[in-house]
């Protein structure tokens, strides 16, 4: 789907970065079956009207979450954690309004963050458009529909279980192209004192650690506090708090309520004046962001051919969707990355998308020992180096690109 216009504003997007034809970041590619690979001319654009930036194409939702949806929230341990603290503190927010409350995720993949809810026997469902990820929601108690969510949708669930008290989406949100539309299905969800409450990788700290990464067919928008106050305006609900998360490289929680029901907080109203001050809703500040983006590859590119100039092995860690950008985008192929190291099992055995390098299982880069691992998955940097401690002691080398290209 093509936007020259933004998919708020309407108005014409100013062309950021053109990243050239991309495949799907999770369009991992099955070894022994020759299939013809989808690819997209990936570029970003920014809107200086609603302050979003942008993909300007993106495939069609279909293409990306069907019933062989490669990712699993429940593969870390961390973010496994941060889903539980998430709900407790969303908990105690709709305990204060509502006796018997009813609580919706958008998009709650295989339960990690809504299992919290079905376990104290909270009213919950789950919207989740995979079904293979929507499946495993099921099976261990959390109640999931497998559709897309829409305003028309958000009518049908209030006709059979009424408004919700709280309404949750975690790295959602900016996967969703009509977000208007859901935007306003939210507004019909939420009770007068209902809150909803989603986090996405944030804005201000892709532009702080040139984290381009972040940017990949699944992610049509990089939101901050200021996108997401513009937005929620056009169907009358408020920006009323915002917290800041380590996960995924720097993430944003935003809390949103009807118009005029609950004060705005002091912590929301400072994050917007520093995005004001660090030029968040200018165009000039993503075109500078454009030519660090341009810098990190020549380096990455740079870095990489040293080290095998010195005969050094290379393999990637983690064949996370993030690295389908990093690894297309410079051009890094077989003959520069042995393998990825990944503990995904539908992932092992297969081949990056685009550039084609083997996906092997956490036993066999224990095994190969290579000298250097490239951390695509650089968000979990604390766990991993924690449980590598051996592939350190022995000599093992990591190198990161976030947020400067260095060995570690
Ligand atoms: P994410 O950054 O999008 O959460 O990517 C998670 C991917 O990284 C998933 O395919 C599993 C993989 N992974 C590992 O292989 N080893 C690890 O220790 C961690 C934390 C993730």
């Amino acid at each position: 789907m093509n936007n020259q216009n933004c998919r708020v504003s309407g108005k014409p997007l100013e062309k950021i970065l053109d990243f050239g034809l991309q495949p799907l970041g999770n369009g991992f590619v099955p070894a022994n079956k020759s299939i013809k690979e989808y690819f997209y001319e990936m570029q970003i654009g920014f809107c200086p009207e609603s302050r979003l930036l942008q993909l300007i194409n993106q495939p069609e939702p279909e293409r990306m979450f069907h019933d062989q949806y490669a990712f699993f929230s429940s593969t870390s341990k961390r973010m496994a954690q941060h889903f539980k603290d998430f709900a407790e503190s969303a908990l105690k927010l709709v305990h204060v309004n509502a006796t018997d409350p009813f609580v919706i995720e958008l998009g709650c993949n295989d339960g990690i963050l809504l299992r919290h809810f079905s376990d104290r026997k909270v009213r919950h469902l789950g919207i989740e458009p995979s079904e293979n990820v929507a499946k495993e929601a099921n099976k261990i108690g959390v109640d999931t529909i497998s559709q897309f969510f829409s305003a028309k949708l958000a009518d049908q669930i209030v006709d059979l279980h009424g408004q919700a008290d709280l309404f949750i989406a975690a790295n959602v949100m900016c996967h969703i192209p009509d977000i208007l539309d859901v935007a306003f299905g939210i507004q019909k969800l939420l009770k007068p004192n209902g809150v909803a409450q989603f986090e996405d990788p944030y804005l201000g700290d892709v532009l702080e650690k040139t984290s381009y990464d972040q940017i990949y067919d699944e992610h049509v928008f990089l939101f901050s506090c200021l996108s997401v106050e513009h937005l929620f305006e056009q169907v009358g609900l408020e920006l009323v708090d915002a917290e800041h998360q380590s996960t995924h490289g720097g993430s944003m929680r935003y809390t949103l309520a009807h118009k005029g029901k609950y004060p705005k907080s002091n912590r929301v109203i400072n994050l917007i004046a520093r995005e004001i001050s660090n030029g968040l809703g200018e165009a000039k500040t993503y075109h500078s962001f454009a030519k660090n983006v341009q810098n990190s590859r020549d380096q990455l590119i740079g870095m990489i051919s040293n080290l095998k100039k010195q005969g050094m092995s290379v393999a990637g860690y983690a064949a996370t969707s993030k690295s389908t950008t990093i690894l297309n985008f410079c051009k890094i192929g077989p003959e520069d990355l042995d393998f990825i190291s990944d503990t995904t099992p539908i992932k092992i055995g297969t081949l990056s998308p685009g550039m084609h390098i083997p996906v092997k299982s956490h036993d066999f880069f224990k095994e190969k020992k290579p000298d250097v691992a490239l951390l695509f998955a650089w968000n979990h940097v604390e766990e991993i180096m924690g449980k590598e401690l051996d592939f350190t002691k022995n000599g093992g080398k990591w190198l990161t690109h976030v947020p400067k290209v260095k060995l570690l």
